[in-house]
């Protein structure tokens, strides 16, 4: 039997993503949304170009949740985007009703689905669908890191004229205007970037990634990034579904890992058919760890905001 990925949201993330799941042809996707007929036209759409690509994939509109029933992996990108001039953190309480409502209805029909959390802020809406859920750590994983590091990763390869596959790199903690680039192992073919790169300008690489999303916000004029962070979300599926246990910084619940507790921040994770299967923990200096906490203060902010 096929594998069922439903995907609340048909938006601009969220049709994209459908898109990019029907071309790997290894599921069934259901896309879900609040608005009457619309991810019925777009499903019809995305199925009608599986002739000239080649995919059979089944891709269904709805917004009936029945129709979303037993999924394996259900994404979360359902809510409102940011707008110029707004950060994620304004978005917290218009998207928590949106979320509440949504994982409620996720429990009720995918009882043993992992969720990825999409929407922003991403954090706090991945700490939030964990709480009403109640599923455990290891199936509700928040999308972040993975679109940061690549972020990061495309300036650092545009900077030393190199492949975007020879960068490595990670981006850990909150997803927002707190995370921290580990520029200290960002390695272009094994080379250190400090090797390659003067410290000032590693500085400004750093802050065009931290504010890659908003720098898409404002040049959009309207809505927010989505090709990028659908790719991301496709990677993640891919490890989970296809059991890669690739190592993907992604937001997910610590429990004590980088002396952080109860508390989603973007940590590098290892996924697979389990969904999180292992937290790696890297070896921080004092600064980093210091910057890590300070992420964490900021989405603890936000579960605070949130009341729960
Ligand atoms: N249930 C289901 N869908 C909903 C609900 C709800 N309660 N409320 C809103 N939606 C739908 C909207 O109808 C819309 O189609 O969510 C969709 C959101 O799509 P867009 O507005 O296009 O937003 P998008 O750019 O896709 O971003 C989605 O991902 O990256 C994050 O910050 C971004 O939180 C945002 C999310």
């Amino acid at each position: 039997m096929r594998s069922k990925i439903s995907v609340i949201g048909a938006g601009f993330v969220g049709s994209t993503l459908v898109q990019r799941l029907a071309e790997r042809d290894y599921a069934d996707v259901v896309m879900f949304d609040i608005v009457p007929n619309m991810p019925q036209g777009k499903a019809l759409d995305i199925r009608q170009a599986g002739p000239v690509l080649g995919y059979d994939s089944l891709v269904t509109g709805t917004n009936d949740y029945t129709d979303t029933a037993s999924s394996d992996i259900v994404v979360i990108t359902s809510g409102f985007p940011r707008k110029p001039g707004m950060t994620r953190d304004d978005l917290v309480k218009k998207n928590q009703e949106v979320i509440t409502q949504v994982t409620e209805q996720v429990v009720k029909h995918s009882p043993n689905s992992i969720i990825i959390m999409v929407t922003n802020p991403l954090d706090a809406m991945a700490q939030l669908a964990l709480h009403i859920s109640g599923f455990p750590r290891e199936r509700v994983i928040g999308m972040a890191g993975v679109l940061d590091t690549a972020r990061f990763r495309t300036f650092i390869a545009q900077e030393v004229g190199a492949s975007v596959r020879d960068v490595q790199a990670y981006v850990l903690g909150g997803h927002g205007d707190t995370m921290v680039p580990l520029s200290r192992l960002c390695t272009v073919a094994g080379v250190p970037i400090d090797k390659l790169i003067s410290a000032e300008r590693i500085e400004q690489i750093v802050q065009r990634a931290r504010d890659g999303g908003a720098e898409i916000v404002k040049l959009l004029g309207n809505g927010s990034a989505y090709f990028a962070p659908s790719a991301s979300i496709l990677q993640m599926v891919d490890s989970i579904l296809l059991d890669k246990k690739m190592i993907l910084p992604c937001a997910v619940y610590l429990q004590g890992e980088y002396d952080i507790r109860n508390l989603f921040v973007g940590v590098p994770a290892q996924l697979g058919a389990k969904g999180l299967e292992k937290v790696i923990e890297v070896e921080l200096t004092a600064g980093e760890q210091t910057l890590l906490q300070k992420s964490a203060d900021a989405v603890k902010e936000l579960v605070q905001v949130m009341g729960i």
